[in-house]
């Protein structure tokens, strides 16, 4: 096992560092900028069918779900399709309307979830299409669904998932893209300069993994929290999600995220100097609004950890930790800023002596309702 580990003192640890090297696996062969194209063989075989979607229904459990949250700011903003990301195990429960136009996305590192499987059922039975973006090869779900897309993150071992978010995130968004050229939103000139700031993406990662002793001295000033708020607003509102179901996960520390603007309907009314609060606050995404969100917070004495753009000044001068991550695009930005909070978390969850790769009560897959 120590050499499964390749050095590190948990497979979480390990698969954080692989996520550049995951993600240039999962565009790999896909993303040609020189020629202007993506080619994903499951879209292309299909693409009649994916044009004509009426609508994309998301269905996913746990951090695949987030992923399906990020996804649906990246088909609507850039694709223009509507989109409803869903539960799994909520969906097929609801006598959901799903027509024979409809594009169910079925997200799942294992493609063994009980629950998302029973929707792709569902959708299959009431004629939509379904399109599997898994990471393990010849699963469940990968044989149920009608076509798919693999994520390359190779397999993963700590229960809290990590490379396989970052990498479900990519396929979506090349997907997205592909979409995106064939309807003719997204100009030429565009989409060449964002094929080619993916291509950037693995170097900007391995940026943000230099921050990994900082982030260590942050985390053990709030180890001994009872709770944590994550705020994030657009492309960054599933982020904070998903950074306090990681803290939940392996640290059992009580975390909620929240969109950022949401924070005065109600979780305002916790913050005190006892509360840390997370915010994604990078400059391209509605960042003074979120400047003005930090402000109520350090007027109530919160604690704030901000994830922030390279060279930031504004949130640096109110915050009473910054992180920094490379300048990119709002629509590639959760790829660099989910990074500090998985090492934040990973790092409390150390310093509480939990057991980080397999935390208590958990299962790496859920293959049960
Ligand atoms: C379990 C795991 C989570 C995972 C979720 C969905 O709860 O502990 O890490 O996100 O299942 O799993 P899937 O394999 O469908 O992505």
């Amino acid at each position: 096992e120590e050499i499964e580990k390749g050095g590190f003192d948990h497979f979480m640890l390990k698969e954080i560092y692989e996520q550049p090297r995951a993600i240039k696996d999962t565009f790999r062969g896909r993303l040609r900028p020189n020629e202007g194209i993506i080619k994903m063989a499951g879209v292309d075989q299909n693409l009649e069918r994916l044009l004509n979607a009426n609508r994309i229904i998301i269905a996913a459990c746990g951090t695949s779900w987030h992923a399906g949250l990020v996804a649906e700011y990246i088909f609507e903003d850039l694709a223009r399709i509507p989109v409803e990301v869903e539960y799994a195990s909520e969906f097929r429960y609801r006598n959901p309307v799903i027509t024979d136009k409809d594009v169910l996305i079925a997200i799942s590192q294992s493609g063994e979830t009980a629950d998302t499987l029973a929707a792709i059922k569902l959708a299959k039975e009431r004629g939509a299409f379904v399109f599997g973006v898994c990471n393990v090869v010849g699963s469940s779900i990968a044989r149920e669904t009608h076509a798919g897309a693999y994520t390359h993150a190779g397999p993963e071992i700590g229960v809290a998932s990590t490379k396989a978010f970052t990498t479900q995130i990519t396929v979506l968004t090349l997907l997205a893209l592909k979409l995106a050229q064939e309807k003719g939103t997204y100009s030429k000139s565009r989409f060449r300069e964002i094929l080619t700031e993916i291509e950037g993406i693995p170097h900007k990662v391995e940026k943000v993994l230099e921050s990994n002793p900082l982030i260590e001295i942050i985390a053990a000033a709030y180890k001994d929290a009872s709770n944590f708020l994550y705020l994030g607003r657009g492309y960054n509102f599933p982020v904070a999600l998903e950074g306090a179901l990681k803290l939940k996960e392996i640290s059992y520390i009580h975390a909620e995220g929240y969109p950022a603007a949401e924070m005065k309907h109600g979780p305002i009314a916790l913050i005190d100097e006892h509360m840390p609060v997370v915010v994604i606050a990078t400059k391209k995404g509605h960042y003074e609004k979120v400047v003005s969100n930090i402000q109520e917070i350090k007027s109530r004495k919160g604690k704030i950890i901000a994830v922030v753009t390279e060279g930031d000044v504004q949130v640096r001068e109110l915050a009473d930790h910054v992180i920094e991550v490379p300048e990119c695009s709002e629509s590639l930005s959760p790829l660099l800023t989910t990074i500090p909070l998985q090492l934040l978390s990973y790092h409390i969850a150390v310093m509480r002596g939990c057991n980080v790769d397999q935390p208590r009560n958990l299962a790496k897959s859920v293959t049960v309702e």
